[in-house]
């Protein structure tokens, strides 16, 4: 986490200071190890991987040497003083007497010499952080909101809990299908990536007609968690014998942030949890779940309400002028009320109403919605699912109905036009008519784009489209 010391130039000349004068102990302080910089603790994380008996100061030692050779192109004399004093451990006076300097020069010119050397301390591990937050904010797929609304709250609690160093291993996010669990957790990933709490972060998507075929207890799923952890963080020639005990090695080493994104209740039951906080601390898991898990007593759970209908009213407007239909805003205003009495305060069943408004008489849309207003909200996802569908073209629904095919990580546009058997040029159409009308969303990083459909898209295909109940028949 960031700390005090790296905010003011004192304060890290005195840790450089107690750290210089440290060179030659092995044992020391947080503040002599220069353990609060990020330099230093991802250091000892890359050492570790291959010397694992490493010494803490033989990396502290490395950080400060590089640091003394950048100075050294700016003043040479000045970094030459530093490396006789310290780690050399030669006195002002052996020193003096070498450089042809005063005493009081060679003084004078050591406390230049530390002030410069934490100026260029601090550069380095600003643009260490900087690289950090890039590197782990490209593992995440693109957000798929570009504003969130009514969530500040929520984001302030969550963020305390996932930088809290000292409890609260695994927290879940729980709420219907559309809510935001996503979108929540992506935010506050987001915002713990710019605090540099965490050294990895590992966001999985569980695939829950996968885990369906299987016995769907918690100790299958704890087995597909281990095994994509294996996949992304140890050398691919390790044994599968050893995989839970060197994933625990990694993740008790450094703070990893884990999400395990879609977990349905039948896989978090107590040994789950058990399992996930045996291998937390300082790492931790963050669960979105459709429904609360049972136990309570190992871990966090935020429940997702509804937004408020102030919130919609902006979500509402901010939708259209996203896809393009800012000239309805004014209409749209007048008939929030109508759309909110249908929706509720859930934000994809919006975003779904603004997707039909572009294509379709607002009077029209508000019509159909209230003829099938219902209080079940998964009827009411049902119904404007159907008016989705069928405002699409032939050639969207050609590709939508497809989608199920696809894994749950999403297919670039080449699978999909393989699943389609669409062209090129019509896939592309295609994926932007579905896109404006939030039926499909980006995954995947910028280099590498995906494309894949929202659970509830995917229950709606599955069961009043295609009408696979229990997969591909
Ligand atoms: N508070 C919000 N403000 C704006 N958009 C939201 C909000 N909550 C969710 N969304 C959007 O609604 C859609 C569904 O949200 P998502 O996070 O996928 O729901 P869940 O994971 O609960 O099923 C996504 O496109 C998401 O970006
Ligand atoms: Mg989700």
């Amino acid at each position: 986490m960031s700390s005090p010391i790296i905010h003011n130039h004192e304060t890290i000349q005195r840790a450089v200071i107690s750290a210089l004068r440290a060179w030659k102990k092995l044992d020391g302080t947080s503040e002599n190890f220069l353990e609060d910089f990020l330099l230093v603790r991802k250091k000892r994380y890359e050492m570790a991987q291959h010397q694992p008996e490493v010494e803490f100061r033989t990396v502290t030692n490395q950080i400060l040497s590089s640091c003394i050779d950048l100075l050294a192109t700016q003043d040479e004399i000045n970094a030459d003083i530093l490396s006789k004093r310290f780690q050399d451990g030669e006195t002002i006076l052996s020193v003096a007497h070498q450089l042809n300097l005063s005493p009081d020069q060679v003084n004078r010119r050591q406390r230049q010499a530390i002030s410069e050397l934490s100026k260029i301390l601090y550069r380095q591990e600003t643009k260490s952080k900087q690289l950090h937050a890039q590197r782990l904010e490209s593992k995440l797929q693109p957000q798929s909101y570009s504003k969130l609304f009514g969530f500040n709250q929520s984001q302030t609690i969550i963020l305390e809990r996932m930088l809290d160093p000292d409890e609260t291993w695994v927290i879940a996010l729980a709420g219907l299908g559309g809510i935001g669990k996503s979108a929540l957790a992506d935010a506050v990933t987001r915002s713990a990536i710019q605090q540099i709490h965490f050294e990895e972060i590992i966001w999985l998507r569980v695939n829950n007609y996968i885990s369906k075929e299987e016995p769907a207890s918690g100790s299958w799923f704890f087995e597909f968690v281990i095994q994509q952890l294996a996949s992304r963080l140890l050398p691919p020639d390790t044994p599968p014998t050893e995989y839970l005990e060197q994933i625990q090695i990694l993740l008790k080493k450094a703070p990893h942030l884990i999400i395990l994104d879609n977990l349905e209740i039948e896989h978090s039951t107590n040994e789950l949890l058990l399992n996930l906080n045996n291998l937390a601390n300082p790492s931790k898991f963050l669960i979105t779940t459709r429904s609360r898990p049972s136990s309570e007593s190992e871990i966090f759970i935020f429940t997702l309400n509804e937004i408020s209908y102030e919130e919609v009213n902006k979500l509402l407007i901010h939708q259209a002028e996203i896809i393009g239909i800012s000239n309805m805003s004014e209409d749209l205003s007048q008939e929030i009320k109508t759309i909110y009495r249908v929706t509720g305060g859930n934000p994809l069943a919006l975003k779904l109403v603004v997707g039909l408004i572009a294509v379709l008489p607002l009077s029209q849309v508000l019509e159909d919605l209230i003829n099938s207003q219902t209080e079940d909200v998964e009827k009411m996802y049902t119904n404007i699912y159907w008016k989705a569908w069928q405002a699409l073209s032939l050639n969207s629904k050609k590709l939508l109905q497809a989608l199920p095919l696809i894994s749950e990580s999403g297919g670039q546009l080449d699978q999909l036009q393989a699943v389609s058997g669409l062209s090129t040029k019509q896939v592309g159409l295609s994926v932007q008519e579905l896109v404006t009308r939030s039926l499909l969303e980006m995954r995947g990083t910028l280099n590498q784009r995906r494309y894949g459909i929202h659970r509830l898209t995917e229950t709606f295909l599955r069961t009043e489209i295609i009408k696979w109940k229990d997969g591909p028949i």
